[in-house]
């Protein structure tokens, strides 16, 4: 079976909300594939100024977090709901970042994807390895530890409409992008995973994305794989080069 491409731009804490509708105004007329989906992951304060320029476009809105609780005292916190109130589709969890830098462990994320997916939000769930795992040839292993309680309590076809993105941690932000190869062996690698956890058939429709340094002189190459789905992208994202990720077929 094929799956459609599904290209993201993960803002992270970039762009004010009055930048970050110049962003989308200026990507407006260049991201238009109709073969690929095409999400923006934005800061919480950019997530209505940008649904307003994208409304009636295909671009789809994402967040970059959500509460594992429902509602009521969690100062700083944002809800699924709030965010599915706010045109949200899609939201990024258990980034490497959130994980070094505010200690998100992996039965917290647990706790958010399947809130996320009780409140009809999609998960992009990241897993990756550091350098020193890789050097130490334990990627792999890891990312099975990762995605084994990630995905704990997650049904069948939950999962099937979910995205993981894999992300090697010593690609991101660093220029450092993995080879076409490495990367489809890890993503090849997540996708017998999920045969194993679930079935084939899952395994087949679950979306799988490459993220770290994509920019338009590699996706081309990435994109081509078999189990690579699409792009989770930083850096190249703020800019219009992610136009030329999205049009990677053109
Ligand atoms: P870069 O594309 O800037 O390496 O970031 C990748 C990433 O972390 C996307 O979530």
């Amino acid at each position: 079976m094929s799956r459609r491409k599904i290209i993201a731009g993960n803002w992270k804490m970039n762009k004010t909300p009055s930048e970050a509708k110049a962003l989308a105004e200026l990507l407006k007329p260049l991201v238009d594939n109709p073969d690929v989906d095409v999400v923006y992951c934005v800061p919480a304060i950019d997530l209505l100024p940008v649904a307003e320029v994208i409304k009636g476009t295909n671009v789809m809105l994402g967040a970059e977090n959500v509460s594992d609780q429902d509602a009521g005292a969690y100062t700083g916190e944002i809800s699924a709901d709030m965010l599915v109130d706010a045109g949200v589709k899609f939201v990024i969890i258990g980034h490497s970042e959130r994980r070094q830098y505010y200690r998100e462990d992996d039965a917290f994320l647990n706790q958010k994807v399947l809130k996320a997916l009780e409140k009809g939000l999609t998960p992009i769930l990241c897993c990756g390895e550091t350098l020193e795992q890789r050097e130490a040839g334990v990627t792999l292993d890891w990312i099975r530890l990762q995605l084994k309680s990630d995905l704990q309590g997650v049904t069948k076809e939950q999962a099937a409409s979910m995205v993981i993105a894999y992300e090697p941690i010593w690609a991101i932000g660093t220029g450092k992008t993995a080879t076409s190869d490495q990367a489809e062996e890890v993503c090849g690698a997540i996708r017998k995973l999920i045969a194993e956890i679930y079935d084939t058939d899952t395994a087949e429709k679950i979306r799988i994305q490459y993220g770290g340094s994509m920019k338009p002189s590699n996706c081309r190459e990435l994109l081509a794989k078999p189990d690579i789905d699409g792009g989770l992208i930083g850096g190249a994202a703020l800019k219009a080069d992610f136009a030329d990720i999205v049009n990677y077929n053109k």
